[in-house]
């Protein structure tokens, strides 16, 4: 473990058995279409990698980088798309690949966008923490409810590092308060 880390609060057994059992469901319920997964930049790569290469459907795999509005960590109803799917997606069955839903504003905001667009849309998220909700987001998928503490690793970063590590670890409060 390393020292910017207090706890590993999801080990890497933890995560792969987690992924494993999202991908079977999505097998089930996606059988014999063809699923785009949107894999939301940067996030979710990690997870989304190992999650695509478990599903047995048609695949396409298309990417987009949003941010959201507002300040620190603090995200409110808008999005900027700093990088947008490279495919038409009206009338496609797609498949939100998110790491983390905190507020719910970031994918509240990118679902209407999409359906706007004409995509069938739901959510696959690794992980949420529902008691952080300020709007509610329909999720077909969650892996793990966690509680609201700081997490990084498996994609997920504090000021863009971190993101490399195999778990999924509580990060120590004077890395982010200093
Ligand atoms: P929301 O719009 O508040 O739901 O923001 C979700 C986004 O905030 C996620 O996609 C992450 O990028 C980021 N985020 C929220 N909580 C954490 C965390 O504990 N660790 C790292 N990133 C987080
Ligand atoms: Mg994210």
């Amino acid at each position: 473990m390393i020292d910017a880390v207090k706890e590993i609060l999801i080990d890497e057994e933890t995560i792969r058995k987690t992924v494993n059992d999202l991908a079977k469901r999505i097998n089930e319920d996606y059988k014999g279409k063809n699923l785009v997964l949107l894999i939301i930049l940067k996030g979710s790569s990690v997870f989304a990698s190992d999650l695509a290469r478990k599903l047995n459907m048609d695949v396409t795999l298309e990417f987009m980088q949003v941010s959201s509005y507002g300040s620190g960590s603090v995200s409110s109803g808008e999005i900027k798309i700093l990088k947008d799917a490279q495919i038409d997606l009206n009338g496609r069955d797609v498949l939100i690949a998110e790491d983390i839903i905190d507020s719910g504003n970031t994918l509240n905001a990118l679902v209407k966008l999409l359906q706007k667009r004409g995509a069938n849309v739901e959510i696959c998220t690794l992980l949420s923490k529902p008691s952080r909700r300020e709007v509610q987001v329909d999720v077909k998928y969650t892996g793990i409810e966690i509680p609201d503490e700081f997490v990084v690793g498996y994609g997920l970063d504090y000021a863009e590092k971190f993101r490399q590590l195999p778990y999924i670890g509580i990060l120590k409060r004077e890395v982010y308060t200093n």
